[in-house]
């Protein structure tokens, strides 16, 4: 009987421990400089999409977004940067506010991640060239913070073609 338990007292422990290691590893909720980006992300209206299209596109070779689908949207100042087609005009230089956000899917009715850039070149949490970048999962959880400015994501939106970061040009012509 004794036996049984302390059994049962051990078994409990080690379900309780599971529990916390297991809500440990989940993604933080967004807070500060992540939470603005989130609002952002929910509330814009004036929404301009890539090629004026909000179908999902199959990711590209040179996606570094693990989700399979995605689609991309400009607010009002970003989309000053697009030409009549939806695409980026060559030489584009983002103007303050603009806001670039791409939408990451694992499946057609399931929106996963936000990927997103933000020019505000006097937040505390902008990168050398005023972006501030966020990933997010559509949960309102923070994949990568953006106190890191980008650090993961800076090198691969540098590769040649880029225009300004953006890589939608050059993966989706
Ligand atoms: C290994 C390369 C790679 C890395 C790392 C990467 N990206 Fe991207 N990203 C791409 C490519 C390629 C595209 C074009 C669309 C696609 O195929 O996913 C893109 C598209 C985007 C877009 C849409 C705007 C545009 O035209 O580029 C945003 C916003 C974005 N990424 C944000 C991020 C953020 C934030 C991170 C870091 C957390 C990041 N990316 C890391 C390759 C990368």
């Amino acid at each position: 009987m004794r036996n049984t338990f302390s059994r049962l007292i051990i078994i409990s422990i080690t379900l309780l421990c599971l529990g916390a290691v297991s809500s440990c590893k989940k993604d933080k909720e967004a807070a500060g400089t992540d939470k603005e980006l989130y609002d952002m992300v929910l509330l814009s209206s004036g929404i301009h999409w890539y090629k004026n299209s909000s179908a999902l596109l199959d990711k590209s070779s040179g996606s570094g977004h693990p989700q399979p689908f995605l689609r991309t949207w400009y607010n009002t100042a970003a989309a000053t940067q697009l030409d009549s087609s939806g695409k980026i005009m060559p030489g584009a230089a983002f103007p303050e506010g603009s806001l670039v956000v791409k939408e990451l899917y694992e499946n057609s009715n399931s929106r996963a991640r936000y990927a997103i850039l933000f020019k505000d070149s006097d937040h505390p949490d902008a990168d050398a060239r005023g972006w501030v970048w966020g990933y997010i999962n559509a949960d309102g959880s923070v994949a990568e913070p953006a106190s890191k400015k980008g650090s993961s994501c800076i090198g691969c939106h540098s590769q040649d073609g880029n225009i300004d970061y953006m890589l939608m040009n050059k993966f989706f012509l």
